[in-house]
């Protein structure tokens, strides 16, 4: 059943009435630029055809109740008058939660609704469904209560939900290209300054999105322990975030660094660099460049930044065989399993496909899931 009738019709069976409206709100892949944006650096995904949706109608109770079509139906109800809680044993309710009670936090008046929420996103593949999921929600209450917020804002909302309430310290970048999307465009984003520069995918070639379907164990600590990394080298520059250092300077004052800190902060200088001209080899549609730049990402988050594992290796390495200099690969998302992502020419989409149909499980014992879609824009009333 097409996404849109399941949310409607769950809706209408949990809620005995037809929501008022449904938000659409898309997950996301990126295309360089990895675990730069809690740096203030650059990064440049691109909205994805695949997305959460959620279906909306006001209640005058100031109550929420919300049912989840995608957890066996599961229900969670909460009060806008009362302290807001975390809910242990429903961690999907949570990204609600924490979207409304950051939205309280910024003095917005919310009404009560009726809320069911389904989706396509994978989840727990990088290709972002929790993100989907909270700008869904800021966005849905923006509507029902117009709020009038702007894109940047819901992105910030969303964002400072995960960070305060879910506990994730993830950076801007999921939330803000899942609120400001473009179609047919991916976007470079200046996480410092949140300034958009729209890129071009170069004609003829397809994003394709392999998920290793690698159970991401530690991804949270990881993750955090990659901030706490960079933030200590950012100390010993002097600077408050690593975006504020050159690679001449890096090369230059990188002593005193341990070792392991050196090799964190060389991976966000460099990815910083490498996505600022990926920008512009996309708009120049410089294949070539591409292929360069998409490979020394990958390499980097391998043996610098240490966030892939075999399994990614070992897919990204087959497509790049394939591949060669006509297309780019690496690993996408946070890391430690999830997905990866490769831009390729028409004419190669079922060779590549093939490729690692023909290799991956054999290899690794996991069967991958395939995914393609071209950029689409964000976060809408559908
Ligand atoms: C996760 C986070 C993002 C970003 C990426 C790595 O997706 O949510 O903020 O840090 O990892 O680039």
């Amino acid at each position: 059943m097409e996404l849109v009738n399941k949310v409607k019709q769950g809706f209408e069976q949990t809620f005995s009435a037809a929501a008022d409206f449904v938000v659409k709100a898309p997950g996301r892949v990126n295309l360089i630029g990895e675990h730069t944006d809690y740096n203030d650096g650059f990064v440049m995904p691109c909205a994805i055809d695949y997305a959460t949706l959620v279906a909306v109608s006001a209640r005058d109770d100031g109550q929420v109740h919300l049912v989840s079509l995608d957890y066996q139906c599961q229900q969670d109800q909460f009060s806008l008058n009362e302290e807001i809680s975390f809910v242990e044993n429903k961690l999907w309710a949570n990204y609600v939660r924490g979207v409304v009670v950051e939205l309280q936090k910024r003095g917005h008046v919310l009404s009560g609704c009726n809320i069911a929420i389904t989706g396509n996103v994978p989840q727990g593949a990088g290709l972002s469904s929790s993100a989907a999921l909270e700008v869904g929600i800021a966005y849905a209450f923006d509507q029902l209560c117009n709020l009038s917020i702007s894109k940047q804002d819901i992105a910030l909302i969303s964002q400072a939900a995960e960070n305060n309430f879910v506990g994730c310290a993830c950076g801007i970048m999921d939330q803000l290209i899942s609120a400001c999307g473009k179609d047919n465009m991916a976007l470079g984003i200046d996480c410092r300054s949140l300034d958009l520069t729209e890129v071009t995918i170069p004609d003829g070639m397809r994003i394709l999105m392999f998920n290793s379907n690698v159970k991401r164990g530690l991804v949270d600590s990881e993750y955090n322990l990659r901030r706490e990394q960079c933030e200590a080298a950012a100390k010993h520059f002097n600077v408050s975030h690593l975006r504020d250092v050159a690679i001449e300077t890096f090369e230059r004052d990188k002593q005193g660094l341990s070792a392991l800190v050196a090799k964190r902060a060389e991976h966000v200088v460099y990815e910083n660099e490498r996505t600022l001209a990926a920008m512009q080899a996309f708009n120049a549609s410089d294949i070539t460049k591409i292929s360069q730049l998409m490979a020394g990402s990958h390499q980097s988050m391998k043996t610098l930044f240490e966030i892939t594992c075999p399994e990614i290796d070992f897919m990204v390495d087959t497509i790049a065989k394939v591949l060669g200099d006509k297309g780019g690969v690496r690993m996408t998302g946070g890391g430690f399993g999830g997905c990866i992502v490769a831009l390729v020419p028409d004419n190669l989409v079922d060779v590549i496909i093939s490729e690692v149909e023909n290799t991956y499980q054999s290899e690794t014992g996991l069967k991958e899931s395939v995914y393609i879609s071209q950029p689409v824009k964000g976060v809408a009333v559908i």
